[in-house]
């Protein structure tokens, strides 16, 4: 199965950009299955479902949140009707929406996409390794599902290492969202499971994590309230990871970064 995966969109500029390229990449790398992290579509600060239903339309299979799930009250309900929007597997029991979601490609081939959020420096919630291993217990790679893509919303490396030697082997693809900033330690692990620490975001590099960059700076500079925190609103750079899976195993074959446009250095998946 080829999976892409897109980084935290970051307001308009991010949501232009996928928006204008998605359909094209799916054509390009001949895409099975798009998800794409948009808990920051909505300036900056969470999801409007109309953006999600863009995101849809433009090829999009599944949507996954973070930590600003809710920034966009209209979700809350809006999730409980749209199951490819998934949110935190480890939010209290009771929380509107799901972790995960089963989807079944054109071809039939099904694939998990769940999205769990960390616990270093982030909200205290429920373990996401045990949510994670508690999800497993119910779909097996290669056997009950052809795939397994887990989003990992965290700020600590270490923690998202972690979640990723944990699940090696038993699920297609570990990647990290929520710093905004792609790294360069993609690769797949010794199980056979693809894993980046971050995507890295689709918006304006030329910013503080996606947003205007005088507001941003101004918060560590003096100790006062500052401007509303705004997007940055030149050319996006599409930022994300690009994997091939074996359908028997359910396992890594091939991985490689995305990063498509605006100010970053290029770099597009060759297979
Ligand atoms: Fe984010
Ligand atoms: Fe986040």
């Amino acid at each position: 199965m080829r999976i892409l995966f897109l980084g935290d969109v970051v307001g308009r500029s991010g949501r232009d950009a996928v928006l204008a390229r998605l359909p094209e990449l799916r054509q390009r790398l001949r895409v099975d299955l798009a998800v794409v992290n948009a808990e920051n579509a909505s300036h900056g600060f969470g999801l409007a479902p109309a953006m999600a239903d863009e995101l849809f339309a433009a090829g999009c299979d599944v949507v996954t949140l973070g930590n600003h799930a809710w920034d966009r009250r209209e979700l809350i309900g809006h999730i409980e009707r749209e199951p490819r929007i998934v949110r935190p597997l480890n939010f209290p029991p009771g929380t509107p929406g799901q972790g995960s979601v089963l989807v079944t490609l054109v071809d039939g081939r099904k694939a998990l996409v769940a999205n769990l959020m960390g616990r270093l420096f982030m909200d205290p919630l429920d373990d996401p390794f045990r949510a994670a291993t508690e999800l497993l217990s119910r779909h097996r790679l290669g056997v009950t599902v052809s795939a397994i893509v887990m989003d990992f919303h965290a700020e600590a490396t270490s923690e998202k290492l972690a979640f990723g030697h944990h699940l090696d082997g038993r699920v297609s693809l570990v990647v990290g969202t929520h710093t905004h900033t792609p790294t360069a330690d993609h690769r797949i692990l010794s199980g056979g499971t693809a894993f980046q620490s971050d995507a890295g975001m689709c918006g304006d590099y030329d910013s503080v994590i996606g947003m205007g960059k005088e507001p941003a700076v101004a918060r560590f500079v003096r100790k006062m309230p500052g401007e509303r925190l705004a997007p940055a609103e030149g050319e996006a750079t599409l930022c994300g990871l690009f994997v091939e899976t074996d359908d028997r195993t359910g396992l890594a074959r091939a991985v490689a970064p995305l990063r498509l446009g605006g100010l970053l250095a290029q770099t597009i998946p060759d297979f």
